[in-house]
């Protein structure tokens, strides 16, 4: 049938149809029966435009979902597979054919503007999560797109700087999850980032659309652009870029004139008009509208991830809270709930009950504001610490507020607004029982804090269930389970972005490579205030037995590891079991640790379950530039299994056998003592040298042990040693220069 179309269509007819109709729609094709497609935000809910309000940005009442760094935080994900089916519903009742989300960009700084929309600081963490998000909503017949197509890791300058990531980071750490869910969930669609990477910006990037892509993971569904992200279109139809939004197209008679002059093709034309009608066709094929729908279906699941989400980070056993305490609330977000990001994942709740009314249904609970927004005054001070004063206990609820965590821009800083600041400050001096409740998106700095007040909870932006989760959290109805999805650093200049987060206007440097989060904390050493992984429970886990199969993985073979988990406290809960491996000795420096699985499992109090995973050869995958390409190193690897990054309980040895050879080819620049070292040459090198006189005994060889093998030479023939002593040297020489 596309066939059939492309015949059909004049240049103009098939020009325009590579650009959305408008903002939020690509046109149909009324001649062969395919219906145009309405495309929205996620990845938090469904945000469709509400043209008749007249307010450009409203939207459509859906549900109001936790942020994504928050159903990382659940480490649950059968639970975020099922929400996203949720989200799927809400889709086909608003009529959206396609929900732009999960966005699946890393995490280099905790000041970057979105990381309340992306999963996590682990890219094996974000891929599992972004995997469940496609598979639920696109079980729904819904597509999806995965975003944003790749290195957007700021707001700052995002539409122009280019990021500049060398090749191991951008294999291993930010196109993962992006080939993760391409290989596990098949999305409909992409979304391709506004920035360069490496100075060819994403929109028509023939290294990531066409060459890693198409040609390397195979990926056949449409990719299309972040709003406004084609600056040159005829280059973009040559890259693989296969819609423009949004529409119509900016440079449509540019286009249509690059063809006619021949400096575009029907082919590449062809090419992308296949897939934009594809996914046409495919969704005229799957989309089920649906004519109601109980939204409190999507609230509670709603409100399961929100408890799942929440990570209480400490707690000296002021929590759960009994009913019979004397509580007072402070802070403004208990009445007006921090629940949601700014920007494009901003969603119209269809119900929003705040922390005060849920708990004040039951009965009257004293409240302070004690800011508005991010200030406070001498007042609002006053009121907060004589509530304070008459009660047991105090539920404190501060946080980002949208003026500084947001879209479009970075935080300047991981302060809580100062009103806050103070706020707490003059809190602690006169109460010690202070449940510290942080709503944002991402790390904030709450080291000043941690000693004086009696418990935390990170809420991240729950969403528009988030108070009712939260209160029966605190009330112990439900036991916490949340894990942290990154870093909390004891201080911004910890983190290995410091020195490079934002860049110029031109460009930002991912100096730090793969050493993002936990990654660069643990192998650095580093305290933190709070680690990756980190959440405490009402309960206790106790892990014994680990076991592997087999000491030893020989090539493709897997490695199963079981491992007893008791929960040994009076509590029923969850406990998120997480897998690291790290290798001691390797050819390219490697994190201390590495994410490869993780499971949750619920236990009642005494109960016992053995945790069983299955290890293959490619969860410890590097990205060996010598073979330019995903490799396994043979060796001796470690396999760590933790409560968090830093709660490490059992350890394990283990021996891998790869044909993959990673080892770095020896050139007549590699020193005298790396050949000496190298299985291949160590003997023969060291005979040629001994025989030339140059053993322990010369007072010159530790400085020709140093010395590239090619310079050698010349010093060995300045001596006027015998030719037949020096021969072998030069056979060695001319046998590395012909394999260059
Ligand atoms: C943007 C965002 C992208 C969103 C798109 C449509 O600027 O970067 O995530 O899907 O616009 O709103």
């Amino acid at each position: 049938m596309i066939d059939e179309i492309l015949a059909s269509l004049s240049l103009e007819e098939k020009i325009k149809l590579l650009s959305g109709e408008n903002a939020w729609h690509m046109e149909g094709l009324a001649s062969f029966d395919l219906p145009g497609l309405t495309l929205t935000d996620g990845p938090h809910g469904v945000r469709l435009a509400d043209e008749a309000a007249g307010e450009y940005f409203a939207s459509k009442p859906a549900t109001a979902f936790p942020i994504e760094a928050a159903m990382a935080a659940t480490w649950n994900i059968d639970l975020i597979e099922e929400m996203a089916v949720h989200m799927g519903y809400e889709s086909r009742f608003h009529g959206v054919q396609v929900l732009l989300g999960p966005g699946v960009n890393g995490k280099r700084s905790p000041l970057a503007g979105r990381n309340f929309e992306y999963f996590s600081e682990d890219p094996y963490l974000t891929g599992k999560m972004g995997t469940a998000f496609v598979k639920g909503v696109q079980s729904q017949g819904v597509g999806t797109s995965v975003k944003h197509y790749v290195g957007n890791e700021q707001e700052t300058n995002r539409m122009v700087i280019s990021s500049e990531i060398d090749s191991q980071a951008l294999h291993e750490i930010y196109l993962k999850p992006f080939k993760m869910i391409v290989d596990e969930a098949n999305p409909w669609t992409m979304m391709c980032a506004y920035n360069a990477l490496n100075g060819v910006p994403l929109s028509r990037n023939p290294s990531l659309l066409i060459d890693i892509l198409r040609n390397q993971w195979g990926y056949d569904g449409l990719v299309m652009s972040d709003w406004g992200a084609v600056w040159d279109k005829i280059e973009s139809i040559k890259n693989c870029l296969d819609l423009e939004m949004p529409g119509p197209g900016k440079q449509d008679e540019l286009a249509i004139q690059a063809y006619k002059d021949n400096a575009l093709s029907m082919d590449s034309i062809d090419h992308r008009l296949r897939r934009v009608l594809a996914l046409m066709m495919r969704s005229k094929k799957e989309f089920k509208p649906l004519k109601d729908y109980d939204f409190k279906k999507s609230h509670d699941i709603a409100k399961q991830v929100a408890a799942e989400a929440m990570v209480l980070l400490k707690n000296n056993g002021i929590l759960p809270i009994k009913e019979k305490e004397a509580i007072g609330i402070i802070g403004e977000f208990a009445k007006k709930p921090r629940i949601q990001g700014g920007g494009s994942s901003h969603i119209n709740p269809t119900v929003l009950n705040s922390f005060y009314k849920v708990m004040t249904q039951e009965k009257e609970i004293d409240y302070a504001a004690g800011y508005h927004g991010g200030q406070t005054n001498d007042e609002l001070i006053k009121e907060a610490l004589e509530l304070a004063q008459s009660k047991d206990k105090v539920l404190l609820f501060v946080g980002t507020t949208e003026l500084i965590e947001g879209e479009g821009f970075d935080r300047l800083d991981m302060k809580l607004p100062k009103g806050h600041r103070r706020l707490i400050d003059a809190l602690i001096k006169v109460h010690d029982h202070i449940v510290l409740l942080n709503f944002s998106g991402s790390a904030v700095d709450l080291s000043a804090y941690t000693i004086d007040v009696a418990a935390i909870v990170q809420c991240w932006l729950p969403g528009q269930a988030g108070s009712e989760a939260l209160r029966d959290l605190i009330y112990g109805q439900q036991n916490f389970s949340g894990k942290l999805s990154e870093t909390f650093p004891l201080c911004l200049e910890h983190n290995p972005s410091y020195l490079s987060f934002p860049g110029s206007i031109d460009e930002v440097s991912y100096k730090e490579s793969i050493f993002v989060g936990y990654r660069y904390y643990d192998t650095k050493k580093l305290p933190v205030l709070y680690p990756f992984g980190h959440g405490l429970s009402y309960t206790y886990f106790e892990y014994a037995d680990l076991k592997v199969s087999s000491d030893e993985i020989i090539d493709d073979e897997s490695l199963e590891v079981t491992v007893k988990i008791t929960n040994t406290g009076d509590y029923s809960g969850q406990e998120v079991i997480q897998v690291y491996y790290g290798k001691p000795s390797a050819v390219v420096k490697r994190a201390d640790k590495n994410l490869i699985k993780f499971k949750k499992v619920s236990l009642k109090s005494n109960e016992s379950t053995t945790v069983k995973l299955l290890l293959k050869r490619d969860d410890f995958e590097f990205y060996s530039k010598k073979l330019k390409g995903m490799a396994v190193e043979e060796g001796h690897y470690q396999i760590f299994i933790g409560s968090s990054s830093r709660d490490i309980r059992l350890i394990k040895d283990i021996y891998i056998h790869s044909t993959d050879d990673v080892k770095e080819a020896l050139s007549v620049n590699h020193s005298i003592r790396a050949f000496i070292n190298d299985p291949e040459y160590g003997e023969n090198i060291l005979n040629i040298f001994n025989n030339l006189g140059f053993d322990k005994s010369n007072g010159l060889y530790e400085v020709m042990l140093g010395m590239p093998l090619k310079v050698a030479l010349g010093i060995v023939q300045s001596f006027n040693l015998e030719e037949e002593k020096v021969e072998p040297l030069y056979q060695v020489i001319q046998s590395l220069q012909e394999k260059e």
